[in-house]
Parts: C-alpha cells; sequence; structure tokens
C-alpha cells in the first residue's frame, strides 16, 4: 500500500494525540512512516527523512539497533511477562540498580510505570499518600510552571502550562498554581538574565507566602521546559528554585521524562548540569531509547522515610500499572544502556551539542526567526511575524510551525512542530555531517516558508 491508501484508512479509524476535531479524517499530507535506521525515517515511497524529534524526544540510541531486537526478543521467549503485582523479576532488579547508581543524592528507590505521564501521576500520589499520612491531608497545593509539559493523565495534565492544552479539556484547577514560565525571550522587560531571574524567586517566594509553606505538596519543573518550547531557564534558576522550596520544606519534583538519559550528556541533568538534588526524578522515553514504553520515578530515601517503616501508619501506597517493571521493556532499556555506555554517547553529547547548538544559531540571519535556544542536543527555532507578546504570537504564528514542517518534510527533514515553534532534538548519535544537513534542509524550510508569507502579504519587508 502506498501512502495515499494508508492516508484514506487513516483518516477513516485514527484519532491522533492533539488531533484537531474540526479537520479530523481530512489530513491529506502526513508522512506515512513505514522504516526506521539510524537517525532516518522512511516513508512508505521510501523517501528519507533525517528524524529532527527523534520520535518524541526518545530514540536515543537510533533506529533499527539489531542488539536491542534481539535483547527483546530473548526475553520474550524466556520471560515475557511477571507481575510487579506479587513477584520480583530479575530484570527490574537489574535495571533499577542501574538508575539508583546515576541518581544524585539518595535517590535510591525505583518504581517503574508504563510511561511519563503515568509517572508523574503516581510521584504526585505518592506525595499526597505522604501528606496524608503525615496528618497534612491540607499539604496538597502544588507549584508548577506555565509552559510546562507534564503529561495526559488527569493529574498530570491538570499540571501542565501549555496554555493551548487547556482549551475544553477538564483539568483539576484548585490547589494547582502556575508560576512564570523562566523564558527570558518573552520578557524583554528585563534589562537582564540575571534581573529576569531574581523576579522569578522573588514571584516563587511570594506564591509560597500566599498559599502557606505548610498547604504546599510539591513543586514541579522540567530543568528544561521541553514541549513547551525548548525554554531554557536564566543561570541559576533551577538551583535558586530548589534552595528556595527546600527553605519552606517543600518537596521537589524534577521531571527529566526528556532531559535525561543523554539528551544533556548525563544520565540524569538535575545535579550534574543544573546543581539540584531533586527529592524525586521521573523518567520515561529515553530509557529504552523509545523501543518500547516505559517510565518510572526515583525517589529519595529520606523522603520515603519519612512515611514508611514504623512511620507507614499501616498504609499502602494503592498506585500501579500491568506493565509496570515489565522485564520486556527491562531489557530494552538495559540493552539500550549497554549502547550508550559502549559508544560512549554521553560524552558525544559533550561534543556534538556545542556544534549542534552553534550551527542552529546561524539561521537567525533569517528574518522570520525570532530565537534560536536549547542545550545539549535540545533545541528550538522560534518564528516571529511581528512582536513578542504572546498574544500577537498565538493570533499570528499559529500555522508557521506546520508550514516549516510541511517544507522540511518534503525536503527530508522532520521538525516537530509547535504553534510557532519548531523543536530539534536529534537522536544522541547523530554526527557532524548530519548536523549540517539539518541544519542546511531546514535553512531552505525557513527560506520556503518566508516566500510564501510574502507571496500572501502576511510578512512585508
Ligand atoms: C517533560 C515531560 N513529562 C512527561 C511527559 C509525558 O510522557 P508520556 O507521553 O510518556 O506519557 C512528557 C512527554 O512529552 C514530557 O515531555
Amino acid at each position: 500500500m502506498d501512502s495515499e491508501n494508508f492516508r484514506e484508512k487513516f483518516n477513516q479509524h485514527l484519532l491522533h494525540p492533539w488531533g484537531d476535531l474540526s479537520t479530523i479524517g481530512e489530513d491529506d499530507h502526513s508522512s506515512v512512516i513505514v522504516k526506521g535506521d539510524g537517525v532516518y525515517i522512511f516513508d512508505a515511497e521510501g523517501n528519507r527523512l533525517l528524524d529532527g524529534p527523534a520520535g518524541m524526544w526518545c530514540m536515543q540510541t537510533g533506529y533499527g539497533r539489531r542488539e536491542i531486537a534481539d535483547a527483546v526478543a530473548e526475553q520474550i521467549m524466556n520471560l515475557s511477562y511477571a507481575t510487579s503485582f506479587s513477584v520480583i523479576n530479575n530484570r527490574e532488579v537489574q535495571l533499577a540498580q542501574r538508575i539508583a547508581e546515576q541518581t544524585p543524592g539518595d535517590l535510591n528507590r525505583i518504581f517503574f510505570t508504563t510511561g511519563g505521564s503515568t509517572s508523574v501521576d503516581s510521584a504526585l500520589r505518592l506525595c499526597q499518600l505522604a501528606s496524608n499520612i503525615q496528618g497534612k491531608p491540607h499539604r496538597k497545593h502544588i507549584l508548577t510552571r506555565e509552559k510546562a509539559y507534564h503529561g495526559s493523565t488527569f493529574l498530570s495534565a491538570s499540571v501542565t502550562g501549555k496554555e493551548r492544552d487547556k482549551s475544553a479539556m477538564d483539568t483539576i484547577k484548585e490547589g494547582i498554581h502556575f508560576l512564570s514560565a523562566p523564558c527570558h525571550f518573552y520578557h524583554p522587560e528585563f534589562a537582564t538574565e540575571e534581573a529576569f531571574c531574581d523576579f522569578l524567586i522573588e514571584e516563587l517566594e511570594q506564591k509560597i507566602l500566599d498559599v502557606g509553606a505548610d498547604n504546599i505538596m510539591c513543586f514541579i519543573a522540567e530543568p528544561i521546559l521541553a514541549s513547551g518550547g525548548v525554554i531554557v531557564p536564566p543561570a541559576n534558576y533551577n538551583q535558586r528554585c530548589w534552595q528556595t522550596v527546600k527553605k519552606h520544606g517543600i518537596t521537589y519534583i524534577a521531571d527529566e521524562v526528556v532531559t535525561g538519559f543523554g539528551r544533556l550528556g548525563h544520565w540524569f541533568a538535575s545535579e550534574a548540569v543544573f546543581g539540584v538534588v531533586p527529592d524525586m526524578i521521573i523518567f520515561a522515553k529515553g530509557v529504552t531509547s523509545g523501543y518500547i514504553p516505559m517510565g518510572g520515578y526515583a525517589v529519595s530515601e529520606t523522603f520515603l522515610a519519612s512515611f514508611s517503616g514504623d512511620n507507614a501508619d499501616g498504609c499502602l501506597y494503592s498506585n500501579g500499572y500491568t506493565w509496570g517493571g515489565s522485564p520486556v521493556a527491562c531489557a530494552a532499556a538495559l540493552t539500550s544502556w549497554d549502547i550508550i555506555e559502549r559508544e560512549n554517547l554521553l560524552s558525544h553529547v559533550h561534543q556534538i551539542g556545542p556544534y549542534f547548538q552553534q550551527q542552529l544559531r546561524t539561521l537567525k540571519d533569517i528574518p522570520l526567526v525570532g530565537d534560536v535556544r536549547g542545550q545539549g542536543l535540545m533545541a528550538a527555532v522560534e518564528m516571529t511575524i511581528e512582536g513578542r507578546n504572546e498574544e500577537d504570537l498565538l493570533a499570528k504564528d499559529y500555522a508557521i510551525g506546520d508550514m516549516v514542517d510541511q517544507h522540511c518534510q518534503q525536503l527530508g527533514l522532520l521538525v516537530r512542530p509547535f504553534i510557532n515553534i519548531c523543536i530539534i532534538s536529534p537522536p544522541l548519535i547523530i554526527t557532524r555531517q548530519q548536523v549540517d544537513e539539518l541544519v542546511s534542509t531546514l535553512r531552505l524550510g525557513l527560506e520556503l516558508t518566508l516566500k510564501d508569507l510574502r507571496e500572501q502579504g502576511i510578512w512585508i519587508d
């Protein structure tokens, strides 16, 4: 079957995440992907696309790894399933031990889930349980940020701050507090990043005062806000937030679903990059190089001890998933881990990351490009037609990401469009030559988009 046939059946039968309900069943352009190899994916006609977003920030070791396939096949034949509700499996133990060795501080206990959302949900529910056991049922307020993305379960979506995602879907409003997104680009009124950072910390302090430290269950934060537009916070922001919330005895949760497993050149970025030792770290995606769904969190022994053992008050952590700790997912994760180690992919990210960032920044000479930002192997190219205030961005730039994406797909590059932003986070194995290919194709896609905008009279020189 060719792409058109697949698309026709897709239009009849599928609903995709974040699907636009007004155009449901009308897709006439999305690539139909049938194969992957290294950093490339291929459509049904055999056209090759460089996978800019690495699937969805997850294909750390790239596509088509025979070694992972063999390990998964062997695991399926040996033990395809074991329920963590009643037995221990050898693979979950091996993986948990490796993760615990890499997490900072005393984050030595691991809970496995099926992905990022279920990990966020499970971590927040553990914190709720802690408050209840400790006789503080009022301590349930959550601090989060605008433009944060934490997932799609009811609770993880409720702590998500991406304005578009709030459209008409229900979320919990009570007790969830959104602080400003730490993006200096959106706040040119602050002359320096330092001044902006001071403002953000004062805002956090004020919020803690207003809500009352004793009512606040946790602060949840991605070290770099990924899906909200690769927002790299001002220097020291993460550490200052952590110090502030810890001063008030509030639990700090780092959502490392994207920043973990090598994207910033470390197994976990919290301490290594940002000098933060959280109480909990959430991971998913890259843990299996995207080959099998899996997620989880690491929790600090100190935090856990405050409501377990003699302090447990007879309570259970009644939360878990059929496929949490699946031996097959763990086998994929262990093999991906072996590859990352053997091929020195963490040091590769340290070497290629600065080159990737520097090359992407050369795109700033295109008038349509308002900002290029990022760190390690995660980046965003933000297109701006005019003005920088959010209303303008949403009203006028809404379709630009899609326009660039469509041109790039024709040219052999997949980018992840988000409103007026293209998100790029390639597999960790990307080479300098492939970075050059990515950037030159993106340049062409941006120039063609600018040409379209000029022809449509939207862009006026
Ligand atoms: C930071 C972060 N947290 C949580 C999630 C949710 O993960 P999942 O889609 O695996 O449920 C995502 C997904 O993009 C994410 O980027």
